[in-house]
């Protein structure tokens, strides 16, 4: 017998980090301007250093030059899904035996980099809930989010202020990286959310053996520069701090998820821009990841990395405990809700199915 709960609390996550492999590149794919599938590296951007008081304006194109992706397509997994297909020979190679039942037999868990920093964030954000549906076929375990209801809510009511500070976002992006090795930023083009370039890794967490996808935002473009994803350069907005409240609060909930998301995919550095509230980029700093915990350590209620390696190890172990049958159109649901441990429910044949005809079709 197995518990049929997960606890969310840090207390039982205080012990030694887990191994934690490296991340290596197994390959990447683009997103065009319509957000259909590429097999190529075609939206990738390269990275030029800002000045450190660069004063962009954000608010420059929000009403004339940008295209919204649409938020309620939702892709669930398809889009590494499709990447699987396309590099079906290729991952089938990679293993040793002369007989080979999957082109996945490497893999334990296929997911994406934005689902496990849920995970990995779970026991110091107490308030926030997420539901993740899990589906085995093959003896692999594709792990695919469903919008909560109140997140669903909160997608639908945003203000116009906060629909504005997402675009400043992608507006940062755009002042900063170029499209060709030896281009410049082009801020008086148009921002288009649909376009991304996507990295796909391989790891191991503890006897978890990964393969997820996570979007990059550009490259550093010195040909020397180490191979993907050392080279890459995520790059985060943050309002102006002028109280040591508001510094409290950035290295106790935004470090945390900056770090999350980039240590899972093995990007080095975080390039930072501090807005002030007219939109202008007022200061930039550049976050090594790998010292983003020594930065919070010592912080009256910080966090601790461990933990949240520790929890994202026993959730999939929970995970592969609780997930038994293996068919395609049963899911088992893991919700953590406010304030609450992880609990589950199974559904068959249900609206949560979420591997496509297609893909099915392909591998089987
Ligand atoms: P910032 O996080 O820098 O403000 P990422 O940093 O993960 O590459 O995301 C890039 C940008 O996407 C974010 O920039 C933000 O502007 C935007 N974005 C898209 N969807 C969002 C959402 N649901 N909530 C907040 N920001 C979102
Ligand atoms: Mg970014």
């Amino acid at each position: 017998m197995y518990a049929a709960t997960l606890s969310t609390r840090k207390e039982p996550y205080e012990r030694c980090s887990p191994p934690f492999k490296e991340r290596v590149e197994e390959g990447s794919f683009s997103l065009d301007t319509e957000r259909r599938f590429h097999h190529d590296k075609s939206q990738m951007r390269y990275f030029v250093e800002p000045d450190k008081t660069p004063n962009f304006d954000l608010r420059n194109g929000y009403s004339d030059r940008y295209i919204k992706r649409d938020e309620n397509v939702r892709k669930n997994l398809e889009h590494i899904l499709q990447w699987i297909l396309a590099n079906k020979s290729k991952l089938m190679q990679r293993t040793d035996a002369s007989y080979v039942s999957s082109a996945l037999a490497d893999f334990d868990f296929v997911t994406s980099r934005g689902r496990l920093t849920k995970v990995l964030c779970t026991p110091y954000e107490g308030q926030t809930e997420w539901s993740l549906a899990v589906t085995k076929f093959q003896g692999v375990f594709y792990i695919n989010e469903v919008e909560t209801e109140n997140a669903c809510r909160g997608r639908q009511n945003r203000t116009e202020s906060h629909e504005e500070n997402i675009y400043w976002g992608y507006k940062f992006e755009q002042y900063i990286c170029a499209d060709k090795v030896d281009g410049e930023p082009d801020s008086t083009g148009v921002v288009n959310s649909n376009e991304a370039f996507y990295s796909v890794v391989r790891t191991r967490l503890s006897d978890h053996r990964l393969l997820y996808s996570g979007e990059v935002d550009c490259r550093d473009k010195d040909p020397k520069a180490p191979a993907p994803p050392a080279c890459y350069v995520e790059l985060k907005t943050s309002g102006e701090m002028h109280t040591e409240k508001q510094r409290s609060k950035f290295h106790r909930f935004k470090l945390l998820k900056w770090w999350a998301q980039s240590f899972l995919l093995g990007v080095p550095r975080i390039v930072a821009g501090f807005k002030n509230d007219d939109g202008l980029v007022v200061s930039v700093r550049t976050y090594q990841t790998a010292e983003i915990p020594q930065l919070v350590q010592g912080e009256y209620l910080g966090w601790k990395p461990e933990v949240c390696m520790n929890f994202c190890s026993d959730f999939l172990s929970f995970v592969k405990r609780v997930v038994i049958e293996d068919d395609p159109h049963v899911v088992y649901l893991f919700s953590r809700k406010a304030l609450s441990d992880v609990t589950f429910t199974v559904h068959r044949n249900s609206s949560y199915s979420f591997l496509p005809d297609w893909y099915v079709k392909e591998m089987s």
